[in-house]
């Protein structure tokens, strides 16, 4: 593989697999349709990777090299060349289903498509193309440059050759590969999700502080965030809806989501993106 696309590119997560695949040595084209929001996406990586410059983890010549190697484009069909498309885009089944479809039409048809999905079932995202064999889940951790883990999740009908493709990209990114089946939340949202809804129904029950809960599991498990500031991280919008996906599929208590979480949604506060979660950010 050497030309990667990656559709959503300026959300978080998008534009740090971005940043992760140029880094890497491969020629990146985000799509977005907003030509603001990619403007802001590319200052965005610039800044993360003069950071590394400045912190001497990267050299300016890399940091050149790496921005010479992603392109934008507004248009589908400025995927065409790609030999894998990771899908970004914000986690609703039907907007995702029509990127699929879209993304069939135009690529190569030996190209694999992948999703950065959640929560989602990749397998009706898969039978959106007329490729499934050719499809899996690629779940990155945010920030995706920096986080070592990469869930490789195959579905019912992704190819074995599709699945040692996927692994193979992964390792080339310097990344931990672990293999998950196409459930709901993989491995570490299937544990993840249910320790940062007690952490809230701990702070909703008045049982703790926002800081001490925090200030416990990082000094009292040497995480190197709380869950409430993993959370706010995540974002709570983000985080509700990954909740409701694994309750409706489950019904297990573990994953309902508290009262607190969804009136902080309406309200608005969803984390560092939007400056007030748990925490106020400026
Ligand atoms: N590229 C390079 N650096 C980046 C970056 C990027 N794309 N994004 C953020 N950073 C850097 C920032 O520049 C900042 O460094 P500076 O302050 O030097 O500028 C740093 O990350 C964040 O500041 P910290 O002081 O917290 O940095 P750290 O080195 O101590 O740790 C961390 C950073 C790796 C994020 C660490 O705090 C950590 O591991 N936190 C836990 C994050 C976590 O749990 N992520 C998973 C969320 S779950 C998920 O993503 C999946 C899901 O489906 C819900």
């Amino acid at each position: 593989m050497k030309k990667v696309g990656v559709v959503g590119f300026t959300g978080v997560m998008g534009a740090g697999i971005v940043q992760l695949c140029a880094q890497s040595g491969y020629e990146v084209v985000g799509y977005s349709r907003d030509p603001e929001r990619t403007r802001k996406a590319l200052a965005v990586i610039e800044k993360h990777l003069g950071r590394l410059v400045d912190k001497e983890k990267i050299t300016a010549e890399d940091k050149a090299a790496a921005l010479s190697r992603i392109s934008a484009t507004d248009e589908m069909n400025g995927l065409a060349a790609c030999d894998l498309v990771i899908e970004s885009a914000v986690e609703d089944m039907n907007l995702k289903k029509s990127v699929f479809t879209e993304l069939d039409g135009v690529c190569r048809p030996d190209a694999i498509l992948a999703t950065n999905t959640s929560s989602l079932s990749i397998i009706d995202l898969a039978m959106a193309t007329r490729r499934p064999n050719q499809v899996l889940g690629l779940h990155f951790f945010n920030p995706a440059p920096l986080m070592p883990l990469l869930e490789v999740v195959k579905t019912i009908a992704t190819s074995d050759e599709t699945l040692e493709a996927g692994k193979a990209f992964g390792e080339s990114l310097g990344k931990t590969i672990i293999v998950a089946r196409d459930a709901p939340g993989y491995i570490v949202n299937t544990l993840l999700i249910p320790y940062l809804l007690n952490a809230i129904r701990m702070l909703d029950r008045g049982q703790a502080g926002h800081e001490d809960i925090d200030t416990a599991i990082k000094a009292g498990l040497n995480y190197p965030m709380g869950p409430l500031q993993v959370a706010d991280y995540i974002g709570l919008d983000s985080l509700l809806f990954i909740a409701n996906i694994m309750y409706e599929e489950s019904k297990e208590p573990q994953y309902a989501a508290p009262p607190l979480l969804k009136k902080m949604v309406t309200a608005g506060w969803l984390g560092r993106k939007s400056g007030k979660g748990f925490y106020e950010y400026r």
